[in-house]
């Protein structure tokens, strides 16, 4: 069969592919092939057991996959053969030399440049789906255009928005499509070109079109937003805590402006991900670059306030629990970084498990997708951890259950079963208040949540 259009990904990792299957899913027309650098990650994308858990993606891999939707380490002939480009390889922050900490570390991208820049043989149109630093399009154009060997290379930026766990969701049915691009009549040439590859499912209006650099720009601001919302909620959880106004009231109260809006304002153990500190830090890391100095300050409290709500954690469950954790066993209840998703990068359990173990604490993980990770986190440490599937076991003999993650299935557990097989006086530490605490109260547990007065039967 003769393809309409041929579209290559390079990075088969949680963003290149999810959106590269709903693209084959929707456009049975296009061929769409995925590369990676990791042959296991392709035999994996190949195998039944997908690299990556996201509810609803094994059906689309199944649907298009050897039809028109391929999972391969060809890099080379990828590249030879596409018309259009996406790179969606990683972008974390870098770790070493200048900008350690804070800027992206842009190694695997300028290699992926280069290797398009080898390879290509006709003219291509290269899509940043990868988040970065604003201005990256025009490195990106000075690495391709360096050896001037005849090829033209229009580079779009196309940033993705989905959040794991409803990525296929936000897939099928995004808020927006942003495609930017230079105003140029090639630029412009290429961007109806991506247009068209999205208007096969997602209706015109909600593709929306920019310059290139409000492209890149756009995505770092709406998860700065996203998370500061996060921090937001959480800064006033702390003073709720000290005032016994409830966290939840108040964000009812506050959310039910429809100016603000009620979304993402649930208080937690704080945000975790791959994604949102390191993009608040690149944004810091920019405005600093750029002389910016009190707008860096601003976002990075964003961050701040991240890491003083898991230090709060610990705080309370020191002061809850008569000032010492030592040789206490600690059920953390969930591990990834949010519920259904097995992903654990920067999970906040991760920070609060060495806090934990610091306290000489022990501990017992468990989550239904994450505990494979979980133990490649907590790998070096020194100290007590066991890893248990089932919730029942993994709390039995523990003195008190932490809840880390918002899974659905912890609502639902036999609590008066688990509180006879734990030591007393008992306590639950709701990190993201999806219990019924009443009722646990009642059975008898000491209750501590995020942002509202705890329930405990000390006088
Ligand atoms: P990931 O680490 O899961 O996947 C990246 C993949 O790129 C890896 O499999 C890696 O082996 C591969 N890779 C690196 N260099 C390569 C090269 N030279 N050639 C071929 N393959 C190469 O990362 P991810 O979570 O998919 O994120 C990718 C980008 O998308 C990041 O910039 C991230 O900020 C952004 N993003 C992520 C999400 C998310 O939910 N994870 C959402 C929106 C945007
Ligand atoms: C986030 C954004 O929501 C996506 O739009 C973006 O594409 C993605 O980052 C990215 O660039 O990687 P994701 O990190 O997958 O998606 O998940 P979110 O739903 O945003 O949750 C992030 C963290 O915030 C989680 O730890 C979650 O538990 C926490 N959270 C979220 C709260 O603590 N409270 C809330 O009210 C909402």
């Amino acid at each position: 069969m003769e393809f309409g259009k041929k579209i290559l990904c390079i990075g088969a990792g949680y963003v290149g592919g999810p959106t590269m299957a709903m693209i084959a899913y929707k456009c049975p027309q296009y061929r769409v092939t995925v590369v990676d650098i990791n042959p296991t990650r392709i035999a994996q994308w190949n195998s039944d057991d997908l690299p990556i858990y996201e509810p609803g993606l094994e059906e689309i891999v199944k649907a298009s996959r050897g039809k028109n939707l391929f999972f391969s380490t060809d890099i080379e002939g990828g590249i030879k053969e596409a018309e259009i480009i996406f790179v969606s390889v990683n972008t974390p922050t870098k770790t070493f030399g200048s900008g350690m900490g804070m800027a992206s570390d842009l190694q695997y991208w300028d290699k992926t440049a280069k290797q398009i820049r080898q390879f290509a043989e006709s003219d291509k149109i290269i899509v940043e789906k990868s988040t970065l630093p604003v201005k990256t399009a025009l490195a990106m154009e000075r690495i391709l255009t360096a050896t001037n060997n005849g090829v033209h290379f229009e580079v779009l930026s196309n940033p993705e928005f989905l959040a794991e766990g409803t990525g296929i969701k936000d897939l099928e049915d995004p808020d927006r499509v942003l495609i930017g691009s230079r105003e140029t009549t090639s630029g412009l040439k290429a961007r109806n070109s991506l247009v068209e590859v999205y208007a096969n499912w997602v209706p015109q209006d909600r593709i929306i079109t920019s310059n290139i650099w409000s492209s890149e720009l756009s995505k770092l601001v709406a998860n700065a937003f996203l998370a500061q919302r996060i921090s937001s909620i959480n800064s006033i959880s702390a003073l709720c805590e000290k005032t016994d106004a409830d966290i939840t009231e108040v964000a009812r109260a506050v959310g039910m402006d429809s100016r603000l809006g009620n979304k993402f304002l649930n208080a937690s153990v704080g945000f975790g991900g791959s994604c949102f500190k390191k993009d608040i830090l690149n944004l810091v890391y920019l405005c600093r670059h750029y002389g910016l100095e009190e707008v860096a300050d601003y976002w990075q409290g964003v961050v701040t306030i991240n890491e003083y709500q898991k230090e709060r954690v610990i705080t309370n469950m020191l002061g809850a629990m008569f000032n010492t954790l030592a040789g206490k066993r600690i059920c953390l209840f969930g591990f990834a970084f949010k519920a259904n998703t097995g992903d654990t990068r920067e999970s906040p359990a991760v920070t609060i498990s060495k806090r934990l173990i610091e306290e000489k604490a022990e501990l017992v993980i468990t989550d239904p997708k994450a505990l494979d990770n979980a133990k490649m986190d907590l790998n070096n440490i020194d100290g007590k951890i066991s890893y248990v599937e089932d919730p029942y076991e993994a709390s039995d003999g523990c003195d008190a259950i932490a809840v880390m993650t918002e899974w659905e299935a912890y609502k639902n557990l036999d609590f008066e079963m688990i509180y006879r097989s734990m030591p007393k006086p008992a306590f639950i530490f709701d990190g993201r208040n999806i219990l019924d605490h009443k009722r646990l109260f009642d059975i008898g547990f000491n209750i501590f949540p995020i942002g509202k007065p705890p329930l405990t039967h000390f006088k």
